[in-house]
């Protein structure tokens, strides 16, 4: 019974970072202009998600998360990060002592290709997730140190969810093993999920990664939206098997 209350006091510390503010805003990110709120109105309020297919990593059946990247309002990419004073460094550390849950939970759905997944998670926050204004340090209740990391990989953790990628292919009878086109794919995510989505292959035409574009209401409510982004490549792509066996998972 005492390790019980002491477990559940634990589990209610961690993950325990929240946002301060109760936001009422008038519209999604970018069609608000000039607010000076930019926790409820992002100030960089296009965001691209990239689902990534690795076929050495992961679920066989799923794919994996790259990363949730705001930019601009006119879609211009920003490349290096929007906060400096916040470049951390020994993520996988930091998320394993904070929120093991969550930490079991990335290694699962966040790998990287090279295997040192905290450089990667490390990457993913210095270059975009300093940008996602809704997790600033001001925007936060009681803020501690790495809170605003660890919001950035739980917020991006729920947009993977959300859209279970494998599952809106597959429900067009979209599986691994086969070639498809480009636009079959794309229409297939649009009709099952409503998500507006770029299909990239690598240079051997093998599906490398799925983008999808959002505006932000709010804090963690993210609407799909049309990029401005009309690539001319990966006209045929090949869905590869993963190589990688269930029983190491
Ligand atoms: C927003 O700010 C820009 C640059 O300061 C200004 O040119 C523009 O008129 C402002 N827009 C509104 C709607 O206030
Ligand atoms: C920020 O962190 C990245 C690693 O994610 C590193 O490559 C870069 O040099 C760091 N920048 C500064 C200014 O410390
Ligand atoms: C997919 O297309 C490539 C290139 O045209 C071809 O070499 C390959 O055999 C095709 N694979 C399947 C399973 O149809
Ligand atoms: C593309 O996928 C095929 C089939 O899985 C694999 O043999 C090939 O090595 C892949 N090419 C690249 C560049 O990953």
């Amino acid at each position: 019974m005492l390790a019980k209350s002491l477990f559940l006091a634990f589990t209610a510390l961690v993950g325990a970072q929240k946002f301060a503010e109760v936001c009422t805003i008038p519209g999604p990110s970018c069609s608000v202009k000039n607010s000076t709120d930019t926790c409820c109105v992002s100030y960089y309020g296009t965001i691209t998600f990239s689902h990534m297919w690795l076929a050495n990593r992961g679920r066989p059946d799923q794919f994996t998360i790259h990363g949730m990247w705001p930019n601009r309002c006119d879609w211009s990419y920003l490349n290096e990060g929007c906060d400096l004073s916040r470049n951390y460094t020994g993520a996988g550390d930091i998320v394993k002592a904070r929120n093991p849950s969550l930490y079991k939970t990335m290694l699962r759905d966040w790998p990287s290709s090279d295997g040192d997944f905290s450089s990667f998670w490390d990457h993913e926050w210095n270059k975009h997730g300093t940008c996602y204004d809704p997790a600033a340090p001001k925007c936060l209740a009681d803020y501690q140190k790495y809170d605003d990391l660890l919001m950035y990989y739980e917020v991006t953790h729920q947009i993977y969810s959300k859209y279970n990628m494998y599952n809106i292919l597959a429900s067009s009878g979209i599986v691994p093993g086969f070639n498809y086109t480009r636009s079959s794919m794309e229409a297939a995510i649009l009709k099952n999920s409503g998500l507006i989505s770029k299909v990239r292959c690598d240079s051997a035409g093998n599906l490398s990664e799925i983008y999808s574009y959002f505006y932000i209401s709010g804090q963690t409510d993210f609407i799909p939206t049309t990029p401005v982004y009309n690539p001319t490549d990966c006209l045929n792509i090949y869905y590869p098997k993963k190589s990688v066996s269930p029983k190491c998972q």
